[in-house]
């Protein structure tokens, strides 16, 4: 295991009706308080109701910002760190799945800072002070309600990065597996893809003797691939919500992922094709991370070859660690692909026109991916496969 200190400061409070508790959770951090939102899905779910209903009853005098796009903009972020420092805020509360949830950690990073919050972003700057945060998550895919993490884009330069701070880690969380039974079908699956997507970051890593680690992500991921199925069955089924809900979570709560250091190419290069295509996260990752994977059998098949038996239960007798492996990627694929995830690059209508500027893109910060460092020609045919 690598040495590792272990910090996730967030109260996650779970389960049905906990919205109960909005008004006590957020009554320490003052009166005035920013509520963020996307395009409108908590005003026909109600959920938009209850909320403003909770903070009448606390007595909260309530601002707000709509409108969040999926793949959140730093102008919509700058909008909202204009109210809370001309209305001198004292809290953000954002509703929403995690663009919201990202784009409010900027603003409560940005609404305690002089200078332009790409700042953050581009890690010119570090976040000083920041104003507190909570969150009621709608929906399971990004764990963003429990890590420190918000992923923005710059819409006029096509760059989208990820970035953190100890200060941006919400306070608190609600998760109420039925605030997300209002999550379509093509949304559920690509939150599915993404906690998936997560664990296999994490799993993919070079470090000696971490058999709990490995078991608990094998074990999560397959309670997610047995549960997925059902829930896209019945959309409504609290049950199989609430596995998911909770799987999305510790997905990216870092606690997966104590004594390892993942890989992350592969979000970095679906934060690439993003950034210019403004497609869904997890469907550039549906696409990229079988790709990745396979480029990557080589670095350490026995790897490969224990993640394809046990949790996709290829049959390994009679056979090579890489066959092993190689049969277990194509059956994540046809798991994917069964439940609605798309396969290709083509799905969305990309082309070859632009890889270089995305293979540059993912350069930003030079060579990349802690299993396997990725140099441009990596990515180049990474990408070139995915099309
Ligand atoms: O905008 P509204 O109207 O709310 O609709 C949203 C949006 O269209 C809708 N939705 C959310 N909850 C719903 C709902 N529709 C009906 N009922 C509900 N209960 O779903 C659409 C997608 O929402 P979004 O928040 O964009 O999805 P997701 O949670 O997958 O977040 C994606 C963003 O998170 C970033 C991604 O790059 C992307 O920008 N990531 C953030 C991470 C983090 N902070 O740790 C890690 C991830 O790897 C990821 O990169
Ligand atoms: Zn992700």
């Amino acid at each position: 295991m690598n040495s590792f200190s272990f910090y996730n400061p967030v109260k996650l409070i779970f389960g049905k009706g906990q919205l109960s508790t909005l008004s006590k959770e957020l009554a320490p951090f003052g009166k005035k308080v920013l509520v963020v939102y996307g395009g409108g899905s908590i005003k026909k779910s109600g959920l938009y109701d209850k909320v403003m209903a909770k903070l009448a009853e606390g007595g909260f005098e309530v601002f707000e910002l709509a409108g969040v796009e999926p793949n959140p903009r730093l102008s919509t972020a700058k909008k909202g760190i204009e109210i809370c420092k001309e209305n001198d805020v004292d809290a953000v509360l954002a509703v929403g799945g995690g663009s919201v949830i990202d784009c409010s950690k900027l603003i409560i990073a940005g609404a305690k800072y002089d200078g332009d919050p790409w700042d953050f972003v581009t890690r010119k700057a570090q976040p000083q002070d920041a104003l507190p945060l909570g969150t009621v998550l709608t929906l399971a895919a990004t764990g963003s309600e429990m890590n420190a993490g918000s992923v923005i884009t710059n819409e006029e330069t096509e760059e989208k990065y990820g970035w953190g701070s100890p200060l941006s880690f919400p306070k608190f969380s609600i998760l109420d597996p039925e605030h997300t039974f209002t999550v379509p079908a093509n949304q559920t699956v690509y939150g599915i893809v993404d906690m998936m997507s997560h664990m296999f970051e994490q799993y993919y890593n070079n470090g000696t003797n971490t058999p709990v680690q490995d078991e608990m992500i094998e074990g999560v991921l397959r309670a997610v691939i047995e549960t997925a199925p059902k829930l896209m069955e019945d959309l409504t089924s609290y049950e199989h919500r609430e596995t998911i809900l909770f799987a999305g979570t510790l997905g990216l709560n870092n606690f997966l992922q104590m004594g390892y250091n993942g890989d992350w190419a592969s979000h970095n290069i679906e934060h690439a094709v993003s950034a210019i295509y403004d497609i869904p996260h997890a469907g550039g990752l549906a696409i990229i991370f079988p790709e990745w994977m396979r480029h990557n059998v080589k670095v350490n098949p026995a790897r490969f070859a224990r993640m394809a038996t046990k949790v996709f239960g290829v049959n390994p007798e009679g056979k090579s660690d890489e066959e092993v492996a190689y049969e277990g990627i194509d059956r994540l694929v046809e798991f994917w692909t069964s439940i609605g995830a798309p396969q290709k690059l083509s799905d969305y209508e990309i082309g070859d026109d632009r890889i270089e500027d995305m293979v540059d893109k993912t350069l930003v910060y030079g060579p990349f991916g802690n299993f396997n460092k990725l140099q441009a020609e990596d990515v180049r045919s990474i990408l070139k496969a995915a099309l």
